[in-house]
């Protein structure tokens, strides 16, 4: 009998496996964090062999604890890091050099060449993105120029390319693919025609033959090689993290969204079956597109830098805190941050400020400030960030939205979670299961493969832990908001 989804939630520091029942909730976890290496400045790599055998062994472990065998999976689901980009030889099955990860910044100057050359303007219609190094393209196009023979080699058909999606497939069952979610944050894929677009291919001078084949979000890709696990279990869910956590959060319908407070926070406005064209500063992405539907989902997606990294900050830099879970206690010591305010600009803003030279800065400080003022401010900082994400969203988006659904670990601060929904005017939902990646690819695996019917039966497996209502006069948001945005404009643009 199958009883369970088994979800890959491949990260950016570490492999998760998640085994789901029919009622969506949590049976066991595994989980494995592996090396980050940053051999330059600027440069973040992992081993894409160690992803790979890493994923593996904790979707082993969690099937061994749970005593759940192959049979009992009804199918898989992958969610993973997004942009990291992996070259394979397809004969040998290793990869040609080290995965470069989404945070990595050696090709920035590539970027600017392309805006130079003036191609800035096709790349942000066709793909929905902006030229920055934090997507695939010139991360493909700085492989095939710095591995020796790599660019003959792609030309003769020998070399595989993929995000992190692609390389798990590959390697689970041999097929070279990738979904419609995973293509669209490449800078290579037509988000309106849903196709790999010859014009950014030739402006980047990649070869079309290292691309993988686009294949649905939810639907039956291939089954794992019998040897993996015992027995073949279909491949049935593919998405990028932020987008399974979107499917995760049941925002199926246009006007609603979701954020995830992580290291940095990810928020995702689903716009409906048709792409917005952002004129804020945010990027328009495809969310997911499952086997036989029409059309694919749409969102508008925001990302900030630092959000559970303040606290990190706290904890680490400042020895505040012992542990990051300390700030909420340390936070309600006082009632208010007295009139400090935290720019978490530790790195530079990003959407919709998009400014690399701003830098941190706590100002408004008296003799009169502690600690706890202070902490107050970081968690603001973290609900103000997401409020800019979500008006820039507003003024893009057609659909009022009604409420914000919230997951990540510093979701689970009461504190920052009631702030957030004071500062936005707007009802905050933290769900019952807030692994929402994990829980995302699961969805999209089970119903590829008929184990939930539909997406309304999905839909009432989904609940709601707490929801948060805003409490705050609109005289004293507008205040906040007000102080909060000229503390940022102080502190833009600092490093020159
Ligand atoms: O775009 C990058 C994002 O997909 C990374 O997510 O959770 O692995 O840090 P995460």
């Amino acid at each position: 009998m199958q009883r369970f989804i088994l979800a890959l939630d491949q990260g950016t520091t570490s492999s998760r496996a998640i085994l789901f029942d029919r009622a969506g909730q949590i049976v066991g976890a595994a989980q494995q964090d592996f090396p980050q290496h940053f051999p330059h400045p600027g440069w973040v790599e992992h081993d894409a062999g160690v992803i790979w055998q890493s994923q593996l062994a904790v979707a082993r472990q969690v099937m061994h604890e749970q005593k759940v065998n192959a049979a009992e999976i009804a199918a898989i689901g992958i969610a993973n890091q997004r942009e990291t980009t992996v070259i394979w030889d397809r004969t040998s099955g290793e990869p040609i050099a080290p995965a470069i990860v989404w945070q990595d910044r050696r090709t920035a100057g590539l970027c600017e060449e392309l805006r130079q050359a003036g191609h800035e303007a096709l790349f942000r219609d066709r793909t929905g993105l902006v030229l920055d190094a934090y997507f695939s393209g010139t991360k493909i196009k700085w492989l095939l120029e710095h591995v020796p023979g790599a660019r003959a080699r792609a030309e003769r058909g020998e070399l595989a390319f993929g995000t992190i999606d692609s390389w798990l497939i590959f390697k689970l069952c041999g097929r070279h693919v990738t979904d419609v979610s995973n293509a669209s944050r490449t800078l290579l894929f037509d988000i309106h025609a849903l196709r790999w677009d010859d014009a950014l291919l030739e402006a980047l001078s990649i070869p079309h033959s290292l691309l993988p084949e686009i294949v649905p979000s939810s639907g039956i890709v291939a089954g794992t090689d019998a040897d993996l696990f015992g027995l073949s279990i279909p491949i049935a869910g593919i998405a990028g993290d932020q987008q399974a956590a979107t499917f995760g959060q049941n925002c199926f319908q246009p006007g609603m969204a979701k954020n995830t407070y992580g290291t940095g926070c990810f928020m995702l406005l689903n716009t409906g079956t048709q792409p917005t064209r952002s004129r804020n500063n945010l990027l328009t992405t495809v969310g997911w597109h499952c086997e036989h539907e029409a059309d694919a989902s749409y969102m508008l997606e925001g990302s900030v830098f630092m959000a559970g990294a303040i606290v990190q900050w706290l904890r680490d830099g400042l020895g505040m805190i012992a542990r990051s879970d300390d700030i909420e206690a340390l936070a309600r010591t006082e009632p208010d941050s007295a009139g400090i305010v935290l720019v978490p600009a530790f790195n530079g803003l990003g959407a919709p400020y998009w400014d690399p030279y701003a830098r941190g800065m706590l100002i408004g400080m008296t003799r009169g400030t502690n600690k706890a003022h202070i902490a107050r401010a970081a968690l603001e900082s973290i609900a103000y960030q997401s409020a800019d994400l979500m008006q820039a969203m507003q003024r893009d988006a057609t659909t009022p939205l009604l409420e914000l659904r919230v997951d990540g670990g510093a979701a689970r601060n009461d504190l920052l979670m009631q702030f957030q929904a004071d500062i936005l005017d707007t009802a905050v939902i933290r769900p019952v299961v807030t692994e929402t990646t994990a829980l995302g690819a699961a969805y999209l695996a089970g119903l590829g493969v008929g184990f939930w019917k539909s997406r309304d039966e999905v839909a009432a497996l989904w609940q709601i832990e707490r929801r948060f209502e805003p409490d705050m006069s609109a005289s004293e948001r507008e205040a906040r908001l007000e102080q909060w945005h000229r503390a940022v404009q102080r502190a833009s643009d600092w490093e020159q």
